[in-house]
């Protein structure tokens, strides 16, 4: 090592010991605010690597992604790689026929931000979903009219093609590998697809058959085997897009669309394209965040509710009653905007975008907080213009390059309808259209004419891939999570434990969580995780008190010997690194 080499790695040894020991000094105090009912303490799924991490919801597709790292890919390439293997072992959320984000920074700073979100068929309408009384339907959720023309496997070359160093053979023969010759299942897989087997029939047969051997659930520590898709996937590796988006698979999408009265058509497919948006970049107490940009919710979102914690200087103690009132106040007014403001950047004019990210806006925001008592949430106006199960997956390389990718089917198992003979699940995306303005969908999120269906738009989403700076603009953390709207709260817990609670990662992530998106005007807690004094006095507060729990971040932080990978104890998923 020369001596250059040598005081540039003293110097970020520094600079790591900067960042890690206020945390860790803090991180005493914090732990004492977990209650004993609260199941998750001390289970996060930890890994440590001194060149590369790799965390995803499979403990199948980290090792794909840390292999591929080993093999000199970058993180692009690891992420391409696991995002190909999700489809395969995850099959509740990895996929080739959803869509999803990609934040990209790269060892020289630059950061990029793919969005391949799935858009409205052609034939797509405003009113598709709604019965003849004007009421929204299970349609939207469940079937073959629920599908968005998918954007995962168009996102994912484009990615590659821009980025990757390796050959596209070389990042999708893993997960060839394992559709073909099988995967051990685990158990939380197991119990995935035996929640999942009475909703596969009803909708769909030959998913039925695809995801069962013989009739019955693969039991835990079977080899599970999928040839249809293994083919399918092969198609992609040697034609690229086109193995997808035209020929035989194309040719098996829309022959599925006509035998269950969908509408995606052969025209649909050929003109999908991915887009490359500008990433938002928001500040928090000298952090810089990269975060998703429009069509997604999720940066902006993410953005006010930061903005206005921030001024509240230091935080109140993790876990109590102050805390929770003032972020709850901050999510349901941000969520408010969310739902009013935005949509689709190429079919929506998204004039109260830049107010979303700004500082001053953010205080007036903050202002309107009454320290003493909930704000109950203004009637919505839809007509103003202006399980669920995603999977998250966080990659670093050696070289310092980072890549945070959420994506999606929607719900679990997407609509439950698999492309007969192609092996691939279809996502139900066009749930998160407003499909009847003002009205709940999935979620119980309340969205307006902004977000309305229209032939090749995008559907808002909430996913939130983050890329996290230290005030040095070191690359510190990358954090993502599913959820549905749930997405952007628990990214915004994961980097305030961080940041403002002095929490080590893995803490952080297993921590409970709290989530408000302005209606149903409720704050919901994570079941045991919050002490009962504390519940009551938010009701006192005049809050509605709801349980649930849910979520499946995946995060990686520097730390002292390079990458801490922690996958949450939440879900089934691991991480791995070298
Ligand atoms: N499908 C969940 C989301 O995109 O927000």
């Amino acid at each position: 090592m020369s001596i250059h080499h040598r005081s540039r790695a003293a110097l970020s040894l520094l600079a790591v010991a900067l960042f890690v020991l206020p945390a860790a000094r803090l991180a005493a105090q914090t732990a004492a605010a977990f209650p004993s009912t609260w199941r998750y303490t001390g289970r996060a799924r930890v890994a440590e690597g001194a060149h590369g991490m790799v965390t995803s919801g499979s403990a199948v597709a980290s090792v794909v992604g840390r292999d591929i790292l080993k093999a000199g890919g970058n993180a692009v390439d690891a992420a391409v790689a696991v995002g190909f293997a999700l489809a395969v072992t995850h099959a509740e959320a990895g996929n080739i026929a959803g869509g999803g984000y990609m934040m990209i920074r790269m060892q020289d700073g630059k950061a990029y931000a793919l969005d391949y979100r799935e858009t409205a068929p052609a034939k797509a309408t405003r009113d598709m979903f709604l019965d003849d009384k004007g009421q929204p339907t299970d349609k939207s959720v469940s079937g073959h009219l629920a599908s968005g023309v998918p954007g995962a496997v168009a996102g994912l070359l484009a990615a590659h093609q821009r980025f990757g160093k390796l050959s596209r053979a070389a990042v999708m023969n893993p997960a060839i590998q394992l559709a073909r010759d099988g995967f051990v299942v685990d158990s939380f897989h197991y119990r995935s697809l035996a929640s999942v087997q009475q909703r596969l029939k009803l909708y769909s047969p030959a998913a039925a058959a695809q995801y069962s051997v013989n009739g019955q659930v693969p039991l835990p520590g079977s080899l599970f085997k999928q040839p249809d898709l293994a083919r399918t996937l092969a198609a992609i590796r040697d034609q690229g897009r086109d193995g997808f988006y035209k020929g035989w698979v194309a040719r098996a999408i829309v022959a599925e669309m006509q035998r269950g009265g969908g509408i995606i058509s052969a025209a649909d497919l050929a003109g999908y394209q991915p887009k490359w948006r500008e990433p938002l970049r928001i500040t928090y107490r000298g952090y810089t965040i990269f975060s998703m940009s429009p069509s997604s919710s999720g940066g902006a979102t993410l953005g006010l509710i930061l903005n206005i914690m921030e001024g509240f200087g230091p935080l109140p103690p993790f876990g109590s009653t102050a805390l929770l009132h003032r972020e709850s106040e901050a999510m349901r007014r941000a969520f408010t905007d969310r739902n009013r403001f935005l949509g689709d950047p190429d079919f929506e004019t998204l004039t109260m975008l830049p107010s979303m990210l700004s500082k001053d806006y953010a205080a007036k925001a903050r202002a309107d907080i009454n320290l003493a008592h909930a704000t109950p949430t203004p009637p919505f106006d839809p007509s103003i213009k202006d399980g669920p199960n995603t999977t998250h997956y966080s990659v670093v390389d050696a070289r310092g390059d980072a890549v945070s990718t959420t994506t999606t089917l929607n719900n679990s198992y997407g609509s439950a309808v698999l492309v007969t003979g192609a092996g691939f699940l279809l996502n139900d995306e066009m749930d998160d259209f407003a499909a009847a303005p003002g009205k709940p969908n999935m979620y119980g999120l309340v969205q307006g004419e902004i977000n309305a269906i229209k032939p090749g738009k995008r559907m808002l989403s909430a996913m939130t891939p983050s890329i996290v700076l230290n005030p040095r603009g070191e690359l510190t953390m990358v954090v993502g999570t599913p959820g549905g709207p749930t997405i952007i709260t628990q990214v915004y817990h994961v980097i305030s434990n961080v940041i403002d609670h002095g929490m080590s990662l893995p803490d952080a992530v297993s921590a409970p969580r709290q989530h408000h998106q302005a209606l149903p005007d409720e704050i919901n807690l994570n079941t045991g995780g919050f002490r009962q004094a504390v519940v009551d006095s938010l009701k006192a507060m005049g809050h509605t008190v709801t349980f649930k729990g849910g979520g499946d971040v995946q995060a990686i932080i520097r730390i002292a010997k390079g990458w801490q990978g922690v996958s949450d104890p939440r879900g089934g998923g691991a991480a791995a690194g070298y």
